[in-house]
């Protein structure tokens, strides 16, 4: 097992990512400059989630700043390019986005709520059916290999399967509070590369979901022999999906939540939460943004932070236990952290 992990680490000594930190996306030259009219009459701080910075005095200083200098540039979450920041009353928003996707919410928003430049990830995906289905497209276009469920840095899988295989450890075992070692659920698993190589060795019995067709009937192939102690395939979006209450002593959900809304997510952990078995346990291994939430819009996915994460998790009732981010990875991607929770 070691060895498995020092050749890991030394194979990633060399800079190599699963996602970037910044994608490139589609930009227009922006130059619409509509002023807030409506202000006095929105009710801005209930409507607002508290973390939101722009309420009260602050807004009245932005509208101010606007009013005399007009809407100052600001850098595009998803393409980092300069956009001019857009008060136009469309909806609340957190993230700097760009022209094309402002107009995408324009389109798709009331005419009555309030629009900054920064957008929550519910209000980033409004159109939640393009948000689901361009996903959905997106993995259906890549192979069904370890490589593609990686981003091309297949390479790292090792070094990734070590950290989880050691984080999980601690909670396992026999006797009170320990996670039993019967029944693991694989979210978003894809062809399965956690289902081999971490979930199999640990647990009896595994089950996999994953929105992708192509990859489960990949799957058995790729886990070859094992493949006889997985009992079901299921293909469904975690955002449908419902595991069957009281089944599992672990639930795994890695590089996959970004593929979800806020909401969505938090009630997928929900119904988790009821499928666990006395003592089990739901970790969440993924890519996580500084600040905010970071839309990428090559995938069709979101990034969000540790701090969006933990009130997401909180909001679904459950208790964090441990969190712990995953060393080793090349620098320039993502952090990575894994999450245990019930
Ligand atoms: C980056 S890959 C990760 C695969 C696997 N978890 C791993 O670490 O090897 C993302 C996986 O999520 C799946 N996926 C994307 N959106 C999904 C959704 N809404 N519900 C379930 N699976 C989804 C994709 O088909 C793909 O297999």
């Amino acid at each position: 097992m070691d060895d498995l992990c020092d050749a890991a680490r030394k194979k990633n000594n060399k800079k190599t990512t699963t996602k970037k930190k910044t994608t490139k996306g589609e930009f227009t030259p922006f130059s619409h400059r509509s002023i807030v009219l409506f202000i006095p009459f929105l009710p801005v701080k209930p409507a607002l989630p508290e973390h939101c910075f722009i309420h009260g005095r602050w807004l009245l200083l932005l509208l101010l700043f606007v009013g005399v200098f007009g809407p100052p540039p600001a850098l595009c979450q998803a393409c980092k390019n300069v956009v001019v920041l857009h008060l136009e009353v469309v909806q609340v928003c957190r993230v700097p986005i760009c022209n094309n996707r402002l107009d995408r919410l324009r389109e798709t928003s009331k005419p009555t709520t309030f629009t900054g430049c920064f957008v929550m990830t519910d209000s980033i995906l409004e159109d939640n059916v393009a948000f689901y289905s361009d996903g959905a497209a997106y993995w259906r276009g890549r192979p069904a290999t370890v490589d593609a469920m990686l981003g091309g840095y297949g390479h790292i899988s090792g070094l990734d399967v070590c950290a989880s295989r050691k984080f999980l450890s601690q909670f396992l075992g026999e006797g009170p509070g320990k996670t039993g070692q019967t029944r693991a659920l694989d979210c978003g698993s894809g062809i399965g590369r956690i289902t081999k190589r971490l979930l199999l060795p640990l647990f009896d019995r595994v089950d996999m979901v994953d929105v992708t067709e192509t990859f489960l009937k990949r799957a058995p192939a790729y886990l070859g022999a094992e493949a006889q102690r997985v009992d079901n395939y299921y293909c469904s979006g975690l955002q449908d999906f419902i595991p069957m209450p009281g089944h599992y002593d672990l639930i795994w959900i890695q590089w996959v939540i970004g593929h979800l809304t806020d909401e969505h997510l938090t009630e997928f952990l929900k119904r988790s939460c009821a499928a666990l078995r006395p003592g089990g346990l739901i970790c969440i291994k993924d890519n996580v943004a500084q600040e905010g939430v970071i839309w990428d819009g090559e995938d069709s996915s979101v990034c969000r932070s540790l701090d969006l994460l933990s009130r997401i998790v909180e909001d679904a009732g459950m208790t964090i236990l441990e969190q712990k981010c995953q060393d080793n990875f090349p620098k320039e991607i993502y952090a990575v952290w894994m999450i245990a929770m019930r």
